[in-house]
């Protein structure tokens, strides 16, 4: 059993109190705005990615360099999980090792579970299969409050893959737990109504939104590999036309990789109203206040 207090791990933010959550998006924005971070040089992290990732791993390790830890490089393509080592065993023996957290990606949803069972350490997610991205909502989040100043009485579209999107899953239930209004669009088939938000055709949901968030068709969530419809973007997609229909003071998100021309047109990828490189700018201090807490869940107490 863990002998931390179980508020360590970062694996779901419906975990989190929306006091907790406002404080993490405070801390991140401070960050940015250049308010000292602590240093945790006497700590080892270890970032385990089973998944592909650029934006997650690389601003993980860049909050862990800018927090002053350790970093323990390990690659699952040259490790013994490639014997068929278990996820569990893997985590087991670097903890054995003296790594103090762990960041994981993984494909499993709700990978979590048995580790925060077995394991002390932090388990901090990066992303669980199609269940749950928190440290992207988290970053969603503090772009939106750094725009807005808070979300409450926003209507915030998600629109595209829902049902295979975990940054859907997590952003639906957090951004209504602020005060959000969230309707969901894009391809019907690819609705989820477990996610309790109203399906809006793309038109009318892009004139209601203040926030537009697209996703990328998770092709490797479906279950038969597909050829894109041609039409995606013009059914779907933020085109240039559609553009036009924005509100002139609404902002447009993408947790990226982006696939310019399909979910949003190459022109409005830097467009004014475009947040999409500053989300990625975001991720480092959302990261960086997610590991601070993941060693001080409670005070800044054993910080330097
Ligand atoms: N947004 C996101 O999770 O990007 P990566 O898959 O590149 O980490």
């Amino acid at each position: 059993m863990k002998t931390q207090p179980v508020s360590s791990d970062f694996v779901s933010l419906d975990r989190l109190s929306v006091l907790e959550i406002e404080q993490l998006i405070e801390r991140a924005l401070e960050l940015k705005h250049g308010q000292p971070s602590k240093t945790f040089a006497n700590k080892t992290i270890a970032n385990l990615f089973f998944e592909n990732s650029t934006r997650t791993r690389c601003s993980f390790e860049m909050a862990e360099h800018r927090l002053g830890m350790h970093v323990l490089p390990f690659e699952t393509t040259t490790s013994s999980v490639q014997k068929g080592e278990t996820l569990l065993d893997t985590c087991k023996t670097l903890e054995a090792l003296g790594v103090e957290a762990l960041v994981i990606r993984h494909q499993e949803t709700g990978y979590y579970h048995a580790l925060m069972e077995q394991l002390t350490i932090p388990i901090i997610n990066a992303g669980d299969g199609s269940g749950q991205h928190p440290s992207q909502s988290l970053l969603d989040l503090m772009t939106m409050y750094e725009v807005f100043g808070h979300i409450h009485g926003k209507t915030v579209v998600i629109c595209g893959d829902l049902r295979h999107s975990r940054v859907a899953r997590s952003n639906a239930d957090v951004l209504q737990r602020l005060g959000a209004t969230v309707i969901g669009s894009g391809p019907p088939e690819w609705f989820d109504e477990t996610m309790g938000i109203a399906y809006v055709p793309i038109d009318e949901a892009i004139e209601q939104s203040d926030i537009i968030m697209l996703l990328r068709v998770q092709q490797e969530r479906h279950n038969q590999a597909m050829e894109l419809e041609e039409t995606y973007h013009e059914q779907y997609g933020l085109t240039l036309d559609r553009m036009r229909r924005v509100r002139p003071e609404a902002i447009i998100l993408h947790p990226a990789p982006v696939n310019r021309g399909i979910e949003i047109a190459d022109e409005l990828v830097e467009h004014t109203q475009s947040r999409i490189f500053e989300q990625m700018k975001n991720g480092v201090f959302a990261r960086m206040a997610i590991l601070e807490r993941a060693f001080h869940p409670n005070s800044t107490e054993g910080a330097i």
